[in-house]
């Protein structure tokens, strides 16, 4: 019997994770269903309520709803330690004993930058801007993997309630003048409008690189680091293929070769 799946998000029409999903099983020859489902503003808990019912195994969360996820709180819950602490879930997966919450977009972070680029975190000095969702819920994997993080964010009061959790430094743009980063991250949504953050020019330090979570889209953020010295730019479909492969691993216990997937992307 086919297992079924889904993301939940919206908006939903342009996400490719039925498309990546389907790679994935095809590789593991795997007969699973991938879907995707746009939920009302205030209908994420329904929306799962409704999957279990229907027998689904699991889903992906996106945008808006990975802080609803973490606090589904009509069933019983089991979290990983990721969703500790990003407060955020995005794989959940639905179990007799009740759900179980996953984050993925660390780890999906850190094998993109790390394995698929070869830029490894340990010692460098890397700038984390931004302190929404998408930055919180990255900084404890990041910080795992050893990097020597700063957080900055154009509203500075919630880069210090970050940087206080997660001990880390914290700073504001302004205050970043004079300083250099190996690795530059951006975690801000300013790319959606067409506008990046603040950064002094001199930012990169020699061998720099910088990474953007978002994809689909050259950025404000990966001009400018093309323009100021950066020596290796990326965007973020990379860590949308791997966070989505850790989500395959957790649901069908098997990893899928994510570098046929990207390159498969990259030219749709
Ligand atoms: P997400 O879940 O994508 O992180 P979010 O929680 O709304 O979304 O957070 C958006 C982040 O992008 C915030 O850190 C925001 O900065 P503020 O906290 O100061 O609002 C940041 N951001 C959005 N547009 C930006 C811009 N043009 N320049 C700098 N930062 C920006």
């Amino acid at each position: 019997m086919t297992d079924k799946y889904a993301v939940i998000g919206n908006p939903i029409a342009h996400s490719k994770s039925p498309q990546i999903h389907r790679m994935f099983a095809e590789q593991a020859g795997q007969d699973i269903s991938y879907e995707a489902i746009l939920a009302p503003p205030d209908g994420f808990a329904s929306v799962v309520e409704r999957l279990r019912k229907e027998g689904y195994k699991g889903c992906n969360v996106t945008v808006p709803f990975k802080q609803n996820a973490y606090q589904l709180s009509n069933q019983k819950q089991y979290l990983s330690y990721d969703v500790v602490h990003a407060h955020a879930a995005n794989t959940l997966v639905f179990k007799s004993d009740g759900v179980h919450l996953h984050n993925t977009d660390g780890i999906g972070l850190i094998r993109d930058i790390q394995d698929n680029l070869g830029v490894l975190l340990r010692g460098k000095r890397v700038l984390l801007m931004g302190a929404g969702g998408a930055a919180r819920g990255v900084l404890s994997p990041l910080r795992d993997a050893g990097a020597n993080i700063t957080v900055a964010n154009r509203t500075v009061d919630k880069a210090i309630i970050l940087a206080e959790r997660f001990v880390v430094s914290s700073c504001s743009y302004e205050e970043l003048a004079g300083k250099q980063f190996d690795v530059v991250i951006n975690a801000t949504s300013s790319g959606l409008s067409g506008e990046m953050p603040p950064l002094p020019p001199g930012i990169f330090a020699p061998g720099a690189f910088a990474y953007d979570m978002m994809y689909g889209r050259e950025t404000p953020f990966m001009a400018f680091a093309r323009a100021h010295g950066a020596a290796a730019v990326s965007d973020g479909l990379g860590m949308l293929v791997e966070q989505a492969a850790e989500s395959f691993f957790i649901w069908r216990g098997v990893r899928p070769e994510t570098r046929p997937v990207i390159a498969a992307l990259r030219l749709s």
